[in-house]
Order: C-alpha cells, then structure tokens, then sequence
C-alpha cells in the first residue's frame, strides 16, 4: 500500500480523493487550513459506518484505523512559510501528491483588485510549487506521482476570469516543467469543469445566480478521475485529462 499527501483534503474534491485512496487502503497525510477540520475529515474517513457516526466523532477514536491517516494544518496563503510548517513533519517516501487546495475570485481585469491577483496566484500556483519543491525528496523516493487539480479555466480564460485563469495556466506550466525536469516522477494536470462543491457555490454567488448542486458533476466523479491517473501502471503516464459534466 502507497503513501499519498493530500492538499485540499478539507474541500469537495480533495476530501473525495482521500475518502478513495483511505478506502484503497492507503496511508494518507492530509492538508488543509483548519486543524479542526481535518480531525473531522480523519474521523470521517476512519470511522468504519459513516452513516451510523455520530456528527462530531473523536478523533481519537479508532487509534489503529487512524494510524493510517495523518492531519498537518498549513495555511498556504503565504508559499515562504511553508517550509518551517513542515519542519516538525516526518515524511515517508510519498507514492503520490495530490494538490487539490485553491481559491477563486472571479472579477473582470477592470474590476479586480491587486489582493484578487496575489491571494490566487499565491495559493493556486505558488504553493503548490513551492510545496512539491520541498517534498521532492520523499517523492523521488518512492518514484511518486504527483497530481495538480487545474481547471478548464487552466487551458483557456473567460471574460471574468482573468486572475483565476492565470493562476491555473501557470500551475498548467509548473506540471509541464516538473514532468519534463523529473523523469522519474509521474506528473498529472486534471482539469475539472463546474464541480459540486463549496467553492462552486462561491462561484454561483459571485455570478448571482442559484447553486444547484444536482447541476454539476460531483466531487467524488472528479476524484474517481485522479485516483484512477495516481493508480495507472507504471508504463504509462496520464499527463493531462480535462473533466467535463
Ligand atoms: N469546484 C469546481 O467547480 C472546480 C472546477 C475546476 C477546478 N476546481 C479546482 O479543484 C480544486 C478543489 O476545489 P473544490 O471544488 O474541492 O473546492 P473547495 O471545496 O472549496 O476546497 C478548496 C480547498 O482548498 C483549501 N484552501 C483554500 N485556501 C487555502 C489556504 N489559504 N491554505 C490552505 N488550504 C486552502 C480549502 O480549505 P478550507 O477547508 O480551510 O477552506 C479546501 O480544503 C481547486 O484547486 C479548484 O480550483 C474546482
């Protein structure tokens, strides 16, 4: 069984791609920004009936279930302090890295402010490189594969959508290069189309329109898609694969 680190793993798609890889049997070191909602994704994958739970599980629980699941809380706003985040971390060699986190903030180039530009380009193209940059290491290791959850808005960008775009064509340019620089690691780009999750209703609110999650491809089909990139034999790479609805 591999070792995969999850950033996002709070959100809809990260936390699906953990509920597979935990369910696979894999160990998982899952990221996010809040610790107390990663002790509740922990307790929610490691509790064995989730439909029996109760709604706030102990995550100290099942202590030998949970030895498989490892939470680090990391704000990933700021890339320079990642690094002395991860200082206290014991890293495995990691099978996979999946980076799910990301914000969006849409808004017109007349309209968006310089915060709009540096708060997605910080935590959608940044972090994730600085972040693969530190764990390469435990990722050559294990020859590991890593996976960036782009966006359609990372192959072209829309009236609106100029900041977000551009954070997910640069973190489209940062897979291109980490797959062309490491051969031994297996790189992936997915690009999702509208996905039903908190930042779509984000999304909706800022479009003023009603969200529906019933009108979108779930999180867990998307993360159906990663899982099977990450579990593709080692002959083969998916580079890139666009998700759509
Ligand atoms: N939903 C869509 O329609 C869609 C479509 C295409 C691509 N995507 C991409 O898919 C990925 C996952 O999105 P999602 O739909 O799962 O959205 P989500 O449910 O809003 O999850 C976003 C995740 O990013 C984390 N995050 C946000 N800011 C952070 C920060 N400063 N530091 C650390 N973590 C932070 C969130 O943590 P908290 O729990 O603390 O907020 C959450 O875990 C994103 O990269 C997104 O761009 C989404």
């Amino acid at each position: 069984m591999g070792t995969y680190l999850i950033t996002g793993a709070t959100g809809g798609i990260g936390s699906a791609v953990a509920d597979l890889l935990y369910d696979a049997g894999h160990a998982l070191i899952l990221l996010g920004r809040s610790g107390e909602r990663l002790a509740e994704t922990a307790a929610r994958l490691t509790y064995p009936d989730p439909v029996t739970a109760p709604p706030a599980v102990e995550p100290v629980a099942r202590p030998a279930a949970e030895s498989r699941v490892r939470t680090v809380a990391m704000d990933l706003s700021d890339p320079r302090r990642i690094e002395a985040s991860l200082a206290d971390v014991d890293l495995p060699p990691l099978d996979g890295v999946v980076h799910s986190a990301g914000v969006v903030g849409l808004g017109t180039v007349a309209e968006a402010q310089p915060d709009a530009w540096i708060e997605q380009l910080l935590i959608n193209a940044a972090a994730p490189a600085e972040l693969t940059r530190l764990l390469l290491p435990a990722l050559r290791a294990a020859r590991g594969h890593v996976v960036f959850v782009n966006s359609g808005a990372g192959l072209r960008a829309n009236p609106g959508w100029g900041a977000y775009a551009a954070s997910k064509h640069a973190l489209r340019a940062l897979a291109d290069s980490l797959r062309a620089e490491e051969p031994e690691i297996r790189v992936t780009s997915v690009y999702p189309g509208r996905t039903a999750s908190e930042m779509q209703r984000k999304v909706r609110a800022q479009e003023g329109g009603e969200y529906d999650p019933e009108a979108y491809m779930s999180a867990r089909t998307v993360a159906t898609v990663i899982v099977n990139a990450l579990m593709t034999p080692r002959d083969a790479t998916v580079t890139d694969v666009s998700v759509r609805g």
